[in-house]
Order: C-alpha cells, then structure tokens, then sequence
C-alpha cells in the first residue's frame, strides 16, 4: 500500500478546496473538506440558539450531532443527524460566525478526531487551517496554500453572482477578520507547519498550483 496523505492548510480563500478536490480525483484520493464540518456545527448552534460564549451548551451539542460526510460530484455533500446542509453551511450568516466556533475545544476534539478516523486508511486529502500542524502530522505531504489577502478577496468577489450585495473592500475586511481569528485562537490555530511546502498562489492559475501539488506527491510516492 503506497497510498498516502496529502494535507492542505492556508487561510480563508486561498483556493484550497478547489484545488484539493482536483489533486484527490487525480490520484484517485478522497477528498475531505474539514471547513464545512466547522460550518456544520456553526449552523447547528445557530438554529439551536447557542451562542460561542456558551461553552457548555456548545460542548453538549457538539458531542450529540451526527455530522455525515459523503463525497460528492462537486465536493462533498454534509448531512447533520439525516438532513443535506451542502448549500446552507456556506451562507454568509455561517461564514461570518464560523470562526468563533472553531474556537471551542469540545469543537475541535469532536471534528478531529472524526477527521483522524476518515484518515486511517490513508488516502485522503484533507483542507483546513490545521492539518499539517494537528490533525494529520504525519502526513506525507503538506502544502501550506496562501495568496495575498487582496487576491483572495478578489477571487471571491468574482464568484459572487449577486456582488451588488457586499463590495471588495467589505470582502477583504471580512476575510483578514476571519484569517485573524484563526491564527490567534489559543487551541490549534492557523499556522503552516514547520515540514510544510508553502505555496504562495497570488498570480498563480488553479491548474498551475493543481499540477504542482501532484508532481510535490509523486516525489513522495
Ligand atoms: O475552509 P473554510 O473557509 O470553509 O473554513 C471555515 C472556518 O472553519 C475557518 O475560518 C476556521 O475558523 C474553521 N476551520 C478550522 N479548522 C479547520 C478547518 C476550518 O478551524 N481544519
């Protein structure tokens, strides 16, 4: 078995899911998206009206959902206890308060460990702010994705169909924010690990920074 794990960490929009996605279904990997179990756990709390400032509420809650992944043609699709939440975990209200959940220690405990498991068998690549530090450390390969804030805020703006709705400068602000948050969390911030290759993507196209991150894996293998 000469499969192994490819880890993917960097800030907010750095175009780490995308790529990591494309990297999986080249080398025939499964992709996992740990972003979008914090999202699911931010949506939760939301509904159920817990705040981040209500540990102990958070820490039971955390503990009691049933966060489902499953791969999916465009990513992967998240269900929480049966119910698809896909497209309701990358609302604004969820990517705005995100961060302040991921803070909690129950959280984390829960999600990493979840994503440990998904891991064991090897082959996966794996997204998030903490892997390479973390959760996987002894991935076998760690790419630490970045871009200038600029280039992330404008990326996402492109995407946006209804920018009317925020302008870039509102974007960039939101995204440094969240980036922020992430680094100065006391439990396993956003850091690139020590043993990580760091890609700086700003001017780089999505197939160029794809194709470097699979010829980095064959040199592993
Ligand atoms: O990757 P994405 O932008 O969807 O992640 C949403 C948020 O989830 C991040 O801003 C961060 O607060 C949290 N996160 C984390 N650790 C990870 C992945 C995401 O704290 N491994």
């Amino acid at each position: 078995n000469d499969r192994m794990n490819i880890a993917i960490d960097g800030p907010a929009g750095a175009g780490k899911s995308t790529v990591a996605r494309k990297v999986a279904e080249q080398l025939g990997y499964v992709y996992i998206d740990t972003g979008a179990m914090y999202r699911a756990v931010t949506l939760c709390a939301q509904r159920a009206g817990v705040s981040a400032e209500q540990p102990d509420k958070l820490d039971q809650l955390a503990r009691s959902l049933q966060i489902e992944i499953e791969p999916g043609e465009h990513g992967q699709s998240v269900f929480i206890n049966g119910e698809e939440v896909t497209s309701l975990i990358r609302s604004r209200e969820v990517t705005l308060q995100v961060s302040h959940f991921a803070a909690n220690e129950t959280v984390r405990e829960v999600l990493g460990t979840m994503q440990r498991q998904l891991a064991a068998r090897k082959g996966v690549v794996m997204d998030g702010r903490d892997i390479g530090s973390h959760v996987l450390p002894d991935a076998e390969l760690k790419i630490f994705l970045t871009a200038s804030v600029k280039e992330r805020a404008m990326r996402r703006f492109r995407e946006i169909a209804d920018s009317q709705i925020i302008t870039l400068e509102q974007l960039e602000t939101e995204i440094a924010e969240r980036d922020r948050l992430d680094e100065q969390r006391d439990i396993s911030p956003l850091v690139c690990a020590s043993d990580a290759v760091v890609l700086d993507s700003t001017g780089m196209t999505i197939d160029e920074v794809i194709q470097a991150i699979v010829k980095l894996s064959r040199t592993k293998m």
